[in-house]
């Protein structure tokens, strides 16, 4: 009888069949989404890269419902052409805290993930207000209506949420999250205790007001950041090839 049992017996057997080919796919795929429940352990870990700061994670938000991921991707694929325009090609760590990520996958604007840095905050603020001002036949929308104030009264448990999706904020993160957010858009606020738990992150009135908190402050801190966590001096070619 087990002689008997050869390929051409499952071939002939459509429920056999079946059954062997969801064990075979399930294996398969367990290999590939398992390793993903710890991303932590997954994700080479690249030095630099650290949590979003409040007022960023808000702005991030801005971006996503926004939809600026329609007309923008934030993903340097590693070709020369990229490398020249943008800068480094993406690591898998610059976006291992960003739940959804933003890779998106249609550019009617230039990619994103490196925008850090490249334009002064006046510049972001006013092209957010006004693209053609800057930009005369951009088809950009307008944000000026970025300009109203931001709601964060629920960012302590936004934070809290992420952390349950594995993002490390401890908890003096989430007890200081008001007053980190607020000290990160308002210069005129002591940043001491911001600085010591975010690395890298400036304070400035993105918007050019240091006397509230705007939405646009919040997108703008976001957009400065993109692309500046990791420094590529830093990195070794032995972090790069496991990427
Ligand atoms: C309809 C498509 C579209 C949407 C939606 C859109 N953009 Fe753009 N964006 C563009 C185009 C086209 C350019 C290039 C011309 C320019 O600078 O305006 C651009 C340029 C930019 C730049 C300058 C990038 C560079 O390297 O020069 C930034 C920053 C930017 N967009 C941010 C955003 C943000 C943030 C949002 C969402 C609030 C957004 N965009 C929504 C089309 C879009």
């Amino acid at each position: 009888m087990l002689k008997k049992f050869t390929h051409g017996t499952i071939e002939r057997n459509v429920i056999l069949l079946s059954v062997l080919t969801l064990i075979t796919v399930s294996i398969g795929g367990l290999a590939q989404i398992v390793p993903l429940f710890t991303v932590e352990s997954t994700i080479e870990r690249v030095q630099g890269v650290r949590p979003y700061t409040p007022l960023e994670l808000m702005g991030r938000n801005i971006y996503v419902r926004e939809g600026c991921y329609a007309c923008h991707s934030q993903m340097v694929r590693p070709f020369r052409d990229e490398n020249e325009r943008y800068g480094h090609y993406s690591l898998a760590a610059e976006s291992m805290y960003d739940r959804p990520f933003q890779w998106g996958s249609k550019r009617t604007g230039p990619d994103l993930a490196r925008v850090g840095g490249r334009y002064s905050d006046d510049w972001q603020a006013a092209h957010l207000r006004a693209p053609r001002d800057l930009v005369p036949d951009t088809v950009m929308p307008a944000y000026a209506f970025l300009d109203r104030p931001l709601d964060y009264s629920g960012i302590e448990a936004h934070l809290r949420a992420q952390r349950a999706l594995g993002v490390p904020y401890s908890e003096e993160m989430v007890a200081n999250a008001r007053a980190d957010l607020e000290a990160q858009a308002r210069p005129d606020m002591d940043a001491s205790g911001f600085s010591s738990r975010y690395a890298r992150a400036r304070q400035a009135a993105f918007d050019g007001n240091p006397q509230r908190v705007t939405e646009m402050d919040a997108l703008v801190a976001y957009l400065q950041m993109l692309g500046t966590l990791v420094d590529f001096r830093d990195v070794t070619p032995e972090q790069l090839r496991q990427q």
